[in-house]
Parts: C-alpha cells; sequence; structure tokens
C-alpha cells in the first residue's frame, strides 16, 4: 500500500471506529460484534505501526472507551484500570504464551477464570467497611456510583472475619443473570419501554441509575477476579482470589491453575460450550500469570497488562439468506423490523428470523432485498445480522426501505424526534395497539382480569364485541358463551373478575390505560401526587415534570394522551362502568410542602446524610430532586467534591449553591 493510500485507509477505519464506538458506549446499541470491532481496530493499528507520519492522539487505537457521566462524581483511580489483549484462536495465543516464556525465562504457572460479560467496578474498603464502588470511566477516573452498588446484595458492605488490610481494594464485574435480564425485558416491553439488547447493556445501563431503589428492584450479582496493589500481601493471584472469597467476596469457583498451553487449551475447549448453562454471559476466557512477581517483571503497555490476555469466545455465525423484512407493530405503536431468513443452524437452533431493531440499523447494514447476510448469535438472545456480503449482492437488488405506512392499518408512520423507532399514531384504530391495549389493560399488574387470555381478547376483538377497554364492561353472558371454547363457567368467572376490578385501586387503572412510558412506578408516583385522573388531565407540562421521576419525556407523554378525546371517551365510560380514578389518601406520605415547587439538584458527598437519603427528604417535603442542572433547577444542594462540569454550570446559569446544614434548616 502506498502513502497515499494508507492516508485515505487510516482516515476511513478511524472514522468508522469512531462511529462504532458512539454506538457501543453512547446509543448502547452496537451494529457490529466484538469480533468485527477488534478486526478494524487491529487493522488501524497495523497501518498506525506502518505509517507513523498519520499519527493522531485522537485516534481510536488511543482510548480505552468511556463510560464516564458527569451526573456521578469522578473519582480517581489509585491504579489505572486497564483492559485486556484479546486474542481469537489457539494460534495468537501461542504467541501469547511464548512472548511470556521469552520474558520470564523461568517455570510459570497460569490462572484461567471465565471472563464475566457484565461492566468492570473497583471497590475500596477501609478498616472492612465499603468506601467507594468506582465504574472503570476513561481507565483513569470513573463514577462514584457507590449507593447503587450497596444494593447488590452480594457484595460485602463489611469485609468477613477480622483478618484483612486497613486498605483494600478489589475489582470484579457487575452482572445481569440471564433470568433477570429476560424478566426485566418483559417488564420494559409491558410498559412500551425500549429493550435492552443484552445483559451487559442492561447491567452497565442499571449501574447508571440515578435513583439505587430502582437499582435495588434490578437484582444485579457481581464476581470478583482481581486484587490490585496487593493488599492481601500473597505471592500469587490464586491465593488472592481464595482470600478474597473468604473475606465476602463472590470468586468463581470455575477458575483452573494450569502448568502450561495444552491445560489452558483444555479449560478453553470445555467451557466454549458449558458457558452455555451458566446463569449468566460469559464473553471469553481471561488467562493469566498466577505469580505476582513474575507479573511484576512483565509489567504493562499503556492499555493492557502484559501478564493476561483475554481469549474471546467466537459468537457463533452462519451465513444465509435474506428472504424479506417484516414489520411489527407493538401494543404503543412502535413498528419493528424483522428479517426473515433461509433457515440456517446457529448455535444449536434452527434460525428463521432475526431482529433488525430500527431503521437507522437497516440502513448501516446497507441491506439489499435478497442479500447473503451473516448471523450472529452473541450475548443478545435474538440473532441479529452483522454484515451482508456486498460482493455476493445482485447488481439489480433493491436497497430495503423501512415502510413508511402501518402494515396493518394503512396510517401513515411518524418518528418521534431523538428517538429510533417509527410509530403508527392510529393508536384508536390499529387492530394490533388496540388488542394489545385491551391485553395490557386485562393483565395481571394492572387490572388483573382472571379468565381472559390474549386468544380470548382476539376472538372478542373479531367478532366485534370489544374495539376498546371500556367494551369489557358492557359485555353480556349471552354474547360470552357462544364464543369457541368457552362454558357457561368461563363466561362467569370473566363477569366476575371485571366486576371485581372496579375495586382496583387508582395507580392500577392509570398503569392500565397503557400511556407510553407510564410504567407501574411512574404510574404509582403520578397517582399519589395528583390524586384523581382529572386534575391530571388538566395539569400543565410543567407542573408534571416537578413530580417525584416525571421528566419531559413523560410529561409530554402524559399531556400529548388527554390531548386525544378518544382516549377522554374512554376514560369517561369506564367512570361511568364505576372504575376508580382517585387516590384514597393523596399525598398520604409528604411530611410537608416546604419544599413545593422546587427543584433541586443533588451533587456532591455529604457528611450527615447519604444522597439517597436526601433525596428522599426533598419528596417527602414536596420538593423534587432532579439529576441535571437545568435554568429551571431552584437550588443545588452541594457536598463535597462536587464535580466540576456541575460547578461550572451551576455558575453560568446563576443557580444557588445550598449546604447541607442549609438545607436541613429548610425542611426544619
Ligand atoms: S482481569 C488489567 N478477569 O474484562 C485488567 N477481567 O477487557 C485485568 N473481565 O475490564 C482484568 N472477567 O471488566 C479480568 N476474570 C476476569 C474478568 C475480567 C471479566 C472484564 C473486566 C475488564 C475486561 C477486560
Amino acid at each position: 500500500m502506498d502513502r497515499e493510500e494508507a492516508a485515505k485507509k487510516i482516515a476511513d477505519l478511524r472514522a468508522t471506529l469512531e462511529e462504532h464506538n458512539y454506538r457501543y458506549y453512547v446509543l448502547s446499541s452496537p451494529v457490529i460484534s466484538d469480533y468485527a470491532y477488534d478486526l478494524l481496530m487491529k487493522e488501524l493499528e497495523q497501518l498506525e505501526k506502518e505509517f507513523p507520519e498519520f499519527d493522531d492522539p485522537a485516534s481510536p487505537t488511543r482510548r480505552v472507551g468511556s463510560d464516564r457521566n458527569e451526573e456521578f462524581v469522578q473519582v480517581k483511580h489509585r491504579y489505572p484500570m486497564l483492559s485486556l489483549a484479546n486474542v481469537y484462536s489457539a494460534e495468537e495465543l501461542l504467541d501469547f504464551d511464548q512472548r511470556i516464556r521469552k520474558d520470564l525465562e523461568a517455570d510459570f504457572q497460569y490462572v484461567c477464570e471465565l471472563k464475566f460479560d457484565g461492566t468492570s467496578i473497583s471497590l475500596t474498603y477501609k478498616n472492612g467497611l465499603m468506601e467507594k464502588a468506582v465504574t472503570r470511566g476513561d481507565g483513569e477516573s470513573g463514577d462514584d456510583v457507590t449507593a447503587n452498588v450497596k444494593t447488590i446484595a452480594s457484595i460485602p458492605l463489611r469485609l468477613r472475619g477480622d483478618h484483612y488490610p486497613e486498605d483494600f481494594e478489589i475489582r470484579g464485574e457487575i452482572v445481569m443473570p440471564f433470568r433477570v435480564f429476560e424478566e426485566l425485558n418483559r417488564q420494559r416491553e409491558e410498559n412500551g419501554e425500549p429493550l435492552f439488547a443484552n445483559p451487559r447493556n442492561a447491567a452497565s445501563g442499571t449501574l447508571k441509575l440515578l435513583n439505587s431503589s430502582e437499582v435495588a428492584k434490578r437484582k444485579l450479582d457481581a464476581w470478583f477476579y482481581m486484587t490490585p496493589g496487593n493488599p492481601l500481601g500473597n505471592q500469587t493471584h490464586w491465593d488472592n482470589l481464595q482470600e478474597a472469597a473468604k473475606v465476602g467476596f463472590k470468586v468463581s469457583k470455575n477458575i483452573r491453575l494450569c502448568n502450561g498451553l495444552e491445560e489452558v487449551l483444555e479449560y478453553l475447549h470445555h467451557w466454549e460450550t458449558a458457558r452455555f448453562d451458566l446463569p449468566v454471559a460469559t464473553d471469553g476466557v481471561v488467562i493469566k500469570v498466577n505469580s505476582l512477581k513474575q507479573q511484576e517483571i512483565l509489567g504493562f503497555t499503556a492499555k493492557s497488562p502484559r501478564w493476561a490476555v483475554a481469549y474471546k469466545f467466537k459468537a457463533e455465525q452462519a451465513s444465509t439468506t435474506l428472504l424479506s423484512v417484516s414489520y411489527q407493530v407493538g401494543r404503543t405503536g412502535a413498528v419493528t423490523p424483522v428479517a426473515n431468513l433461509e433457515p440456517v443452524l446457529l448455535a444449536g437452533t434452527r434460525v428463521k428470523r432475526a431482529s433488525l431493531h430500527n431503521a437507522d440499523i437497516i440502513a448501516s447494514l446497507d441491506l439489499h432485498e435478497g442479500d447473503t447476510v451473516l448471523v450472529e448469535k452473541g450475548g443478545e438472545i435474538i440473532p441479529k445480522i452483522v454484515e451482508a456480503d456486498t460482493s455476493l449482492r445482485h447488481p439489480l437488488a433493491q436497497p430495503v426501505r423501512f415502510i413508511t405506512k402501518c402494515p396493518e392499518c394503512q396510517t401513515p408512520l411518524v418518528r418521534l424526534e431523538g428517538e429510533a423507532a417509527f410509530y403508527c399514531p392510529n393508536d384508536t384504530g390499529c387492530p394490533p395497539q388496540i388488542k394489545g391495549k385491551i391485553e395490557h389493560f386485562i393483565s395481571r399488574k394492572a387490572m388483573n382480569i382472571d379468565g381472559l387470555g390474549s386468544e380470548t381478547v382476539d376472538l372478542l376483538y373479531q367478532n366485534g364485541l370489544v374495539r376498546q377497554v371500556a367494551d369489557l364492561y358492557q359485555l353480556k353472558k349471552e354474547q360470552l358463551t357462544p364464543l369457541e371454547r368457552m362454558g357457561e363457567k368461563s363466561a362467569e368467572r370473566i363477569l366476575k373478575s371485571l366486576e371485581d376490578s372496579r375495586k382496583v385501586p387508582f395507580s392500577r387503572v392509570l398503569f392500565a390505560l397503557g400511556i407510553r412510558y407510564v410504567g407501574e412506578t411512574v404510574a404509582k408516583n403520578l397517582a399519589a401526587a395528583v390524586g384523581n385522573i382529572d386534575r391530571l388531565g388538566q395539569m400543565p407540562q410543567e407542573e408534571l415534570t416537578t413530580i417525584n421521576e416525571i421528566g419531559d419525556k413523560i410529561a409530554e407523554s402524559v399531556k400529548e394522551y388527554f390531548q386525544n378525546p378518544a382516549h377522554l371517551e374512554i376514560i369517561a365510560r369506564l367512570k361511568d362502568a364505576g372504575i376508580c380514578f382517585e387516590t384514597e389518601t393523596t399525598d398520604a406520605e409528604l411530611k410537608s410542602d416546604k419544599l413545593a415547587g422546587l427543584s433541586i439538584v443533588i451533587s456532591g458527598t455529604f457528611a450527615k446524610h447519604s444522597r439517597d437519603e436526601l433525596k428522599v427528604m426533598i419528596e417527602v417535603n414536596g420538593g423534587k430532586n432532579v439529576s441535571s442542572i437545568s435554568k429551571n433547577t431552584s437550588y443545588i444542594l452541594a457536598g463535597e467534591n462536587m464535580g466540576p462540569s456541575k460547578l461550572d454550570k451551576a455558575r453560568s446559569l446563576k443557580i444557588p449553591l445550598i449546604s447541607e446544614d442549609d438545607f436541613l434548616k429548610m425542611i426544619e
């Protein structure tokens, strides 16, 4: 390759990698596999080595990626949090092994461990008590997520026994078990919220939530794999891990001491398939030199230790033909494209469909009709298309174009600003939306109508008996009994259950209405704050955002819901049917309204109360705790170590800072 070609290729690779970085770290929605990403990165590294004249400090090869979020206080790591070099084959592993042999010129052992696929965390303990939990961030400093990590039941808040160093640091991976991940996505689907692509994104997204009681509900777990700085003072990594387990950390039982590469390969071979039986996602094996002295001799490169390597499992891939793209309309009207494929065997199952997520992904894959595509089953439950093979494309093949009309009711689709999904706006006339809304309305956590399942809803809809939820309360026994598979008993059970649903409290009724973004928790908060449906319908958008956990997006969606006359009619008919539209004890949890109308940002750490406690104190006194500073912020409750970007913003918007004591006086 000549200089000119190299310059162009380097620029192309940098731009492509930046785009993938953005999709991975910012949008949490990667479109290529880690493997494909690594290949691009390696190609760029190689070219930069060959043509050092094109060096650029902003090149993607110079950074490890960052998960930093300015809502959290930044903490500098005592020891940088590096990443690992990846290998994908036995040959590459052999190179690693030979390099170690050459550099050490002595006998050594490896420790093989599973590489957990979550998000890394560094914990520090002072005199046995958890002091801080910090994310990797950019490797140098990360986000202080202590309050969130303290909710993870398997992480000790206090070390066990009495043999631990005064200052102790340990690193591990926070994961979301598959079971929890599936349940979370099920709930998100029910609430019309976007789904997490895989357990890793779900774990890192959860750790960055600003409300730790929400984190607690998500049942995260953690596995620990390293004690930087050797605070336990052992000679080997193995002994450190055994001791870490004794002081209370979860250390995988599946680690193994290996003498030589052959034993390492045996371990890899075993876990390549055995990992599918584990309750959490793993994406490889980490191979580490056991002796800490030898680790020291081997040292580090700028990005990773020389004494360890990650062997990444290859996500199983298969090549097949794209037959067509179909479009599914969900309860909220969101239109999801699905690829129909020539059936192909992948990771033991016959795959004939792959998710395409949204129009942007179709465009970035540059899919054409009839393309030969590479499908992959990685950490995701549903396989995805990784790339289209353009060399096999028919010259006249047409690009796949996202539909412009709803496939069910022909209404032109709309795309909301800042969202990737297209929606069918005809929510009161589009069959899957109507049926989906009825199914949601009758579900257990909503009105809990016994005896009505999706098949019966379909029958009721097909027979013209129910067109919207209020019609349910007009049903008569003589209309139900002639339906297929419906006996007298079942009909009676449904009617009794509908009758009982008149006692369902307002917060659940509000959830049952299926307003976009109004899930169970939001419905509870709204119901507690407004007291009845009429007040909710009349409340201006700005006032809605002063309610606990209600941001602009939810407020706008609520407002929109009440602007639609068809929705008002449904509510009126449900009221006539005796459904409950008010809370019995409005604002029962409020202690005072001393902070009514104030929106307060908490930043930094505090002497007397935790951030969570302060948050509760704001809310029970009628105020709103918001996470980011805007011109609408009334005060910043500022503790120590307030993030510099927040401080700058507060100054430029002239928002007053108050101390913990000022605040306590305000609510006295
Ligand atoms: S050792 C210097 N061991 O993989 C880094 N890492 O790409 C030493 N990971 O950031 C890391 N399981 O988040 C190590 N058993 C394990 C691991 C593991 C998962 C993650 C970790 C790290 C990333 C490296």
